[in-house]
């Protein structure tokens, strides 16, 4: 008896053989982001015309996803929101991505959402005590504060964030994780917000704004309760400089306000470019 065997392509460069050349094949990406239903896929320029034959084989390849879609941008602006298009399968944008035991609505390029920082928001939530009361600066579509207060016994967050569609977002997100009792989304400047309604409430604050949190640190140590409390910092940093620019950057900030601090924890949360890589740092402050 003949018996045909077909053999699966065992991943996406595997599949695109004889689709793509061996020149294209070159230019190919085959990292992926998977939101949910939805997979983001970078298209190089050179391949910007197999785009569609790109996101239909992955399509095909994971019955997971009902949509590809591509980067057509960088991250832009103050928002952090990346220009998406859709390249295969079902025309649309909104995502609904699940980590951590919560569930997220994310309307793709009219938000910023990254789901490479889910370790990092489990990673807090196993820190976070008793009653704790959260500084959810750069809040987005609720992340780390939806996380936080599933995965946490903290008493409350307050969830900043300055992109209107993005509050859309978290305030639906809020209410599909059934957390109205433990966050208040306040959509505004961190820079206003704080000194208006945050100053010496906070055992904790989260700063996910890896270009220019820097410029928040004040904010931060203000929002801690006098007693002090901690502040997880994010930054992009050169590799071969390490934590040293964030480390001043503290320091001179905490100077200012008469606080001390104290570096609990650096590490490297993932590989940017060549020469960057965002860091995050953990550190205590208290009033002198
Ligand atoms: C890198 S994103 C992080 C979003 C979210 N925490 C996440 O991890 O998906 C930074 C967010 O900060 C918001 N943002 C930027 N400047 C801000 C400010 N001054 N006050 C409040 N939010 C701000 C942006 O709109 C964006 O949603």
């Amino acid at each position: 008896m003949f018996v045909m065997v077909v053999k699966k392509p065992r991943n996406l460069r595997d599949a695109l053989k004889g689709k793509l050349t061996k020149k294209e094949m070159e230019f190919l990406i085959t990292s992926y982001d998977s939101m949910g239903d939805i997979a983001v896929i970078q298209v190089t320029k050179e391949l910007e015309k197999k785009a569609k034959i790109i996101g239909e084989t992955l399509l095909n390849m994971n019955k997971q996803f009902t949509t590809v879609c591509m980067v057509s941008g960088e991250h832009q602006g103050l928002f952090r929101t990346q220009p998406v298009k859709v390249i295969a399968g079902k025309r649309t944008k909104k995502a609904l991505y699940k980590e951590s035991g919560s569930s997220f609505m994310v309307e793709l390029g009219k938000v910023f959402f990254s789901p490479r920082l889910g370790t990092e928001r489990l990673r807090i939530s196993q820190l976070i005590k008793e009653n704790e009361v959260i500084g959810a600066f750069f809040a987005g579509v609720g992340p780390f504060p939806i996380v936080f207060a599933r995965q946490s016994k903290m008493k409350k967050a307050y969830a900043i964030e300055l992109n209107p569609e993005a509050v859309k977002g978290l305030i639906y997100n809020i209410a599909l994780n059934k957390c109205q009792n433990k966050i208040e989304p306040i959509l505004g400047d961190v820079k206003k917000i704080v000194p208006k309604m945050l100053v010496g409430k906070c055992d904790r604050v989260v700063m996910p704004l890896p270009k220019g949190g820097e410029g928040f640190l004040r904010e931060a140590l203000r929002a801690l309760k006098p007693s002090g409390g901690i502040v997880h910092f994010y930054r992009f940093v050169d590799r071969e400089k390490g934590s040293e620019m964030p480390e001043k950057e503290i320091k001179e900030a905490a100077k200012e306000l008469g606080m001390t601090t104290k570096i609990l924890r650096n590490k490297k949360v993932r590989s940017f470019s060549a020469s960057k890589e965002q860091i995050v740092i953990d550190f205590e402050a208290r009033k002198k």
